[in-house]
């Protein structure tokens, strides 16, 4: 534990050094949602392998690189491209940019990924508001000795979502007319898709869409009392009566498709945040 804090002690001081100011806002940009970040005004672009300790990813539709960027005129730290288990990285490794990002100062996360549609009312390209997640991923970040000085042993999962955030992007996607449903993401570990009696079982346990990120980011996340808004691209329609194979293409076409409605919607609710 000594040697991970350490470590990311060690990449908050160089990225602090390296940067002029470290915005409060952070923000994780998810498959093909990286696209996102060209529509943002970028000041500086730093690839993770230049960052003390930080993972690189494996996965060629993320790109590894933190940048600082403008949204609407409001400094966001982004990290543009993650880390999932199915890379075979740890759920402390996969975390490793939350930490960061918490002990940088960041206090708001907003985060995107591909998921799988398992609520029958959803389509391909759809947005939906997280607001409740299941962790069947097997691991969980937060194992093994607790650093009380980043967060408490046993933290408090009863909303996760910050209601206030969730509050603000229900009412910015009424005002916009985007279309945003709202339901419960369950995590696997991947890197395969489901089954369809994996699906059809992941619909009976309460769960609107499926992927294989984000839960070890807002588990670390609510560890460290960071507020959090996210939101999954549906990239595939998870019918078990009625399924088709998926292509990678596919999904990540899928999640450009989404991305206008996407930025839109982070960036109102970006700039109403930090007004409020
Ligand atoms: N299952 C798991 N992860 C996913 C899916 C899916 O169907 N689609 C996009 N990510």
């Amino acid at each position: 534990m000594k040697d991970y804090r350490f470590a990311v002690e060690e990449a908050v001081t160089w990225i602090e050094n390296r940067l002029t100011s470290v915005p409060t806002t952070g923000l994780i940009l998810g498959t093909g949602l990286g696209s996102l970040a060209e529509s943002i005004e970028i000041q500086e672009v730093i690839p993770y392998k230049e960052i003390p300790n930080f993972p690189s990813s494996t996965v060629e539709s993320h790109a590894g690189r933190l940048l600082l960027g403008t949204v609407a005129g409001i400094s966001v730290l982004i990290l543009q491209g993650r880390f999932h288990l199915y890379e075979g990285y740890s759920a402390r490794d996969v975390t490793f940019p939350i930490r960061v990002f918490g002990r940088l100062g960041v206090k708001t996360l907003f985060l995107s990924n591909a998921a799988g549609g398992l609520n029958p009312a959803y389509r391909r390209g759809d947005l939906m508001l997280i607001s409740d997640h299941i962790n069947l991923q097997g691991a969980n970040p937060l194992e093994g000795q607790n650093e009380d000085s980043w967060g408490p042993r046993f933290p408090d999962m009863s909303a996760p979502y910050d209601p206030d955030l969730l509050e603000l992007a229900r009412s910015i996607a009424l005002s916009e007319s985007i279309t945003l449903h709202e339901g419960v993401y369950v995590a696997v570990p991947g890197p395969n898709l489901e089954t369809r009696a994996e699906y059809r079982m992941l619909r009976t346990l309460g769960a609107d869409a499926v992927g294989m990120s984000s839960v070890p980011e807002v588990i670390v996340a609510r560890h460290m009392s960071i507020r959090l808004m996210a939101i999954s691209v549906i990239t595939d329609e998870c019918d078990p009566d009625n399924l088709n194979p998926v292509s990678l293409q596919e999904i990540i076409a899928a999640a450009d498709s989404a991305g206008p409605a996407l930025r839109r919607l982070f960036e109102l609710c970006m700039i109403q945040t930090h007004s409020s």
